[in-house]
């Protein structure tokens, strides 16, 4: 069998991780890598034994052995990045935001269709196991209906304007980089809401330190959600159902364990025993996509990409932030 040959473009922090699992999936070989600086791709070819190291991302995407490409860079570049790769009818799986905005987000599709090449966006927590069994066990409606949803993600770091997590140039601020995931949370199990409040505080820079969202759902169900890197929070997402609570425990993003707490009877905890870091189901998924020539995921399909990234938007107009 061919295995698929994977590029990394951005060697930073997740690119890390995202090699260390992607050396766990039988059928994916870590082909390339490229970085804005060969001593830099060198080291990281060398630690994670991917043949090539290139010096410019436009390099790796002129390399014909590649198959695919994770795009781990800033926000900010990700389309820049994307449409560079589609152009090379090279598969792109690009991190989470998919991009600044709809209009961004809008363009890298519509090139991927007019290539007719596989994109997805890179929301891991869709193929993480244990959000999967969320998922079924919210649709079979196994506590009845949720009443409420309460999601956060938080961490507090000092305040640094040259790390991509606070560079306002560069899309920092809590919204985009972690904020999005509880608001996953909310689209993927109470879908598209009817009103939306929200606030937020900022750093000197404008970028956004924290953000607090409300979203109303019929039958004034809700989803209070929680984005912010000025403490550390639980990072747990909760749903209060009519016969009890599922409760994603910490890190809920992440591989993580569930407890299921009925309003009468015994609470349970359900531990996954993930071995890896979680990046691998992600990987799977896209290979078997590959594999079977698909240009879109039938999970992180286009049409709830969009609906993300116009969900980010409509917050950001609410609490004012641009970019
Ligand atoms: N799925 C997840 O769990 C997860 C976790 C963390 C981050 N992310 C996402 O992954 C992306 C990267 O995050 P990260 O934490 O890995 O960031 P990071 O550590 O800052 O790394 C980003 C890399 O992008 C490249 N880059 C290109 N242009 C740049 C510029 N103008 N300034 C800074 N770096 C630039 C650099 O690689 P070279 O120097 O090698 O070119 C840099 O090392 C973000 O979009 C973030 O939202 C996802």
């Amino acid at each position: 069998m061919h295995k698929t040959n994977w590029g990394i473009i951005g060697l930073g922090n997740i690119a890390h991780k995202f090699a260390t699992d992607l050396l766990t999936v039988e059928g994916a070989k870590l082909y390339a890598v490229a970085s804005r600086n060969q001593e830099k791709a060198d080291v990281f070819a060398s630690k994670y034994n991917a043949t090539k190291a290139y010096d410019s991302y436009e390099a790796l995407a002129k390399d014909p052995n590649i198959d695919a490409v994770y795009i781990a860079t800033p926000h900010a570049i990700h389309k820049e990045n994307t449409v560079l790769c589609l152009e090379h009818n090279i598969a792109v799986l690009c991190e989470k935001p998919f991009a600044m905005n709809s209009y961004e987000v809008s363009d890298m599709i519509t090139k991927a269709k007019e290539k007719d090449v596989l994109l997805m966006e890179a929301l891991w927590t869709y193929f993480l196991p244990h959000y999967q069994y969320v998922l079924k066990e919210l649709e079979n409606k196994t506590y009845g209906e949720v009443l409420k949803l309460e999601a956060d993600f938080g961490f507090h770091r000092t305040f640094d304007n040259s790390s991509r997590v606070f560079n306002k140039s560069l899309g920092g601020g809590s919204l985009l980089d972690i904020g999005i995931y509880p608001i996953f949370a909310a689209l993927s199990t109470l879908g598209i809401p009817k009103n939306i409040e929200a606030k937020a505080t900022y750093f000197e820079n404008g970028a956004d330190s924290s953000c607090d969202m409300t979203f109303q759902y019929d039958n004034n169900v809700i989803a209070a959600l929680k984005s912010t890197l000025l403490e550390d929070t639980p990072g747990e997402a909760t749903f209060y159902c009519e016969k009890g609570i599922i409760k994603i425990n910490g890190g809920f993003h992440a591989p993580t364990t569930i407890a299921l707490i009925p309003n009468e009877g015994e609470e349970e905890t359900i531990d996954f025993n993930y071995k890896t870091i979680g990046y691998n189901y992600e990987v799977i998924h896209f290979n078997e996509l590959l594999r079977h020539q698909k240009t879109e995921s039938d999970v992180m399909t286009f049409e709830f990409s969009k609906q993300l990234i116009k969900t980010l938007d409509e917050v950001r107009n609410i609490i004012d932030l641009s970019y």
